[in-house]
Order: structure tokens, then C-alpha cells, then sequence
């Protein structure tokens, strides 16, 4: 019997997704006692005291089911962001928000129109679903091109991701940029803006996107504790639309889809402005340093809103990217997003994390 046979055709056609390296199974391998991971746009912080002492306490309860509805933290959320509860939609990371949404919504024959290159679980997703990803090309300074997204909109589309600041490439589109592209879009397409890295952006004319939902019932906003809140190993995210919408998404909805711990930490770190405040600050001064840092050693980067660069590397990522690794430096090769042998990313670690990773391209490149 070939269980290949029983599969829908788009999931043959689908590469698995190919995480960064765990800095386990890179000690493990190479024999290193000290590896440093640059490569998942992890923040390089640890949860603050608050958030273990909220998981040890909900750690009690591990007994009962978790909230279903993620009663607290969908109100805390919705008084800090200024929206009703019922425009909230809490998910195993703001991964399954967006496959939530890409799997109720677009059906086969459909389209979704996202950028290329961004985050590579838009076309995984639309892949594995209903083969129905439509990739736009980024504009010359590697920004999303917007004008064309809209013009690739069809009447068999359903959904637009707009990925701001994007994914690999730290770039974003600014708020005059977005309106425009919003006034171009049909009210029936759902344009969902994947913001997992809002809170790090400095820019002034970046998009404040949830006041625009007054005026574009249709525009989504998916955010994350992943990153700026150091949550990554307990999945959560969020989307924020009409509650008309996030009525019909919770019935896609696993029913218990974020466990305990995760909501009690979520809830611990959304009272932490202050701290998540000065990670952004340190975030941005690590970043800026470690962009004049590869700079200085001739690299050519892309100006970044986030925490993390893109590097292009020349036809050589691949092999950099394994000479790094045998110096138990972890960053991503972009072959998985597209870019072939032509760039990595490089994730902003602490500043000795960041020393390590320039001494080691020094020691490579010089
Ligand atoms: C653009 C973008 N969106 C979403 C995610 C997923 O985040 P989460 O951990 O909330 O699933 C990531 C993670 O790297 C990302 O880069």
C-alpha cells in the first residue's frame, strides 16, 4: 500500500517546515560545550520572574482543561489594545491564528496573494490546504510591493497577507503606503497583517493598523508573545478583527487550543509594560550595533525593524552557515524562503551572543 495515495495532492507537493537548529542538537553533533542560537527570532532575554511564578501557580490546576475561551487575557489584551473582547481570537502562536484563518476562509479553486519572500508558513499553509498560494515579488529595496499584491487580487481571491515588518527581510511598508493598498482592496477580501513584530519597530510612519478597522472591517492584525515578550516554547498569538469574524473563527477553533500555562503566562507579560518597553530599547541598540558590526566586516545588510537582518552572502550562505555552525554559532540559511544560496538571517542575540557570532564571520571572512 503507498499511503502516499490517500493524501490530498498539495501536501505531497510540500516540504516540511525546516526550523533553526536547537542548540542541543547542535552540541550534540558537532561536540561543542557552548553554542550560541541566532537563527529563530527568539528574543535572547528569558521570561521575566513574574511569568515563572504565574506558571508555577497555574502549573497547580495541570489537572483541569484551560480556559476555554482565555477569559482573562482576552480582556486584559482588549482593554490594552482598545478593542472589544469579542475582536480577540487567542491561538497556538499566531501560526494557527493565520492557518485558522487561511483554512476557514479560502476554499479549493481560491487564491491567497502574500509576498515572496516573507514568512514561509504562508505558502506551507496554503499549500498543504488547497495548493493556493499566489507569491508577489518584493520591490527592489525588499519591501513588499504593495501595488502589485493588490493587482494580483482576483475574484477567486479571499485572502491578502501582508507580513509588516516582513519576514526575512526586517523591512516594512509605511502607513500612507498601507492605506492606499487597503483602499484598493475589495471589502470582501480579508486582508490579514501578520504584526508578530510590532512591538520592535521604531519606524514613525509604520501603520497603526487597529484604528483602521473602523474603516476596513475586513483587515485582520496577528500578533504574538513569541517574540518581544520571550515566550516562544509556549505558543501564543492572537488576532484582532470584527467580531463578526472571530464569531465564525472560533468554531475552527480546537476547543482547548491554548493550555494553562501558556495563558497565565500571556496574562503575567501583558503586565510587564514597562520591562517590554526596554527590551524593545535594548533590542534596538544590539541590533544597531550588530548591523555596523557586519557592515564594517563588508557585508551587505538590509536596513531592519526587527530583531533580526538578513545577510546577503553571494552564493556562499550555505556553506557560511556551516562554517558558523562548527563555531557553535546557529544562524538561518534563506534556501527554505527562496533566496537559494544568496543570504542568512542573522537573529539579534545578547551582546556577547552578538560578539561571538562577528569574532566567528571575522575568524571566516578575513
Ligand atoms: C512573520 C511571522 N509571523 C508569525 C510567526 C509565528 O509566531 P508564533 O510563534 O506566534 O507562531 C513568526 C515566527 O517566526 C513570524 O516570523
Amino acid at each position: 500500500m503507498d499511503f502516499k495515495e490517500l493524501f490530498r495532492p498539495g501536501i505531497l507537493a510540500t516540504r516540511p517546515y525546516s526550523p533553526g537548529k536547537p542548540i542541543s542538537e547542535v552540541k550534540r553533533e558537532l561536540g561543542l560545550d557552548s553554542v550560541v542560537k541566532l537563527a529563530s527570532n527568539e528574543n535572547p532575554e528569558g521570561p521575566l520572574p513574574s511569568v515563572i511564578d504565574a506558571v508555577q501557580n497555574a502549573a497547580l490546576e495541570l489537572n483541569r482543561y484551560p480556559d476555554a475561551a482565555c477569559y482573562e487575557l482576552t480582556q486584559a489584551v482588549a482593554h490594552d489594545l482598545g478593542v472589544a473582547p469579542e475582536c480577540l481570537l487567542f491561538g497556538n502562536g499566531s501560526n494557527e491564528v493565520i492557518d485558522m484563518f487561511i483554512r476557514a476562509l479560502v476554499s479549493p479553486g481560491e487564491n491567497v496573494v502574500f509576498a515572496h519572500p516573507s514568512f514561509i508558513v504562508y505558502p506551507l499553509t496554503c499549500g498543504v490546504h488547497f495548493e493556493t498560494g499566489r507569491m508577489i515579488p518584493l520591490d527592489g529595496d525588499d519591501r513588499h510591493d504593495l501595488p502589485a499584491m493588490a493587482a494580483a487580487v482576483d475574484e477567486h481571491t479571499k485572502l491578502v497577507i501582508v507580513c509588516n515588518p516582513n519576514n526575512p527581510t526586517g523591512t516594512y511598508n509605511t502607513a500612507a503606503e498601507f492605506e492606499t493598498f487597503m483602499a484598493a482592496i475589495p471589502d470582501t477580501v480579508i486582508v490579514l497583517v501578520d504584526e508578530a513584530y510590532y512591538e520592535y519597530v521604531t519606524a514613525t510612519d509604520y501603520p497603526q493598523t487597529i484604528p483602521m478597522m473602523d474603516a476596513h472591517p475586513n483587515l485582520v492584525i496577528a500578533r504574538t508573545f513569541s517574540k518581544i515578550h520571550s515566550l516562544a516554547g509556549l505558543r501564543v498569538g492572537y488576532a484582532v478583527a470584527h467580531p463578526d469574524l472571530i464569531a465564525e473563527l472560533h468554531k475552527t477553533r480546537e476547543p482547548f487550543n491554548v493550555n494553562s500555562l501558556s495563558q497565565a503566562a500571556a496574562l503575567a507579560v501583558v503586565r510587564e509594560k514597562a520591562e517590554t518597553k526596554a527590551r524593545a530599547q535594548r533590542n534596538r541598540e544590539w541590533l544597531d550595533s550588530l548591523s555596523a558590526e557586519l557592515k564594517a566586516l563588508g557585508l551587505e545588510i538590509t536596513p531592519s525593524q526587527t530583531n533580526f537582518i538578513l545577510v546577503r552572502c553571494d552564493g556562499n550562505a550555505n556553506e557560511l552557515t556551516k562554517q558558523l555552525l562548527a563555531k557553535g554559532v546557529i544562524v538561518r540559511p534563506m534556501s527554505a524562503f527562496g533566496l537559494g544560496d544568496g543570504a542568512i538571517r542573522i537573529s539579534v542575540g545578547l551582546p556577547e551572543e552578538n560578539a561571538r557570532c562577528i569574532e566567528a564571520l571575522k575568524e571566516i571572512l578575513v
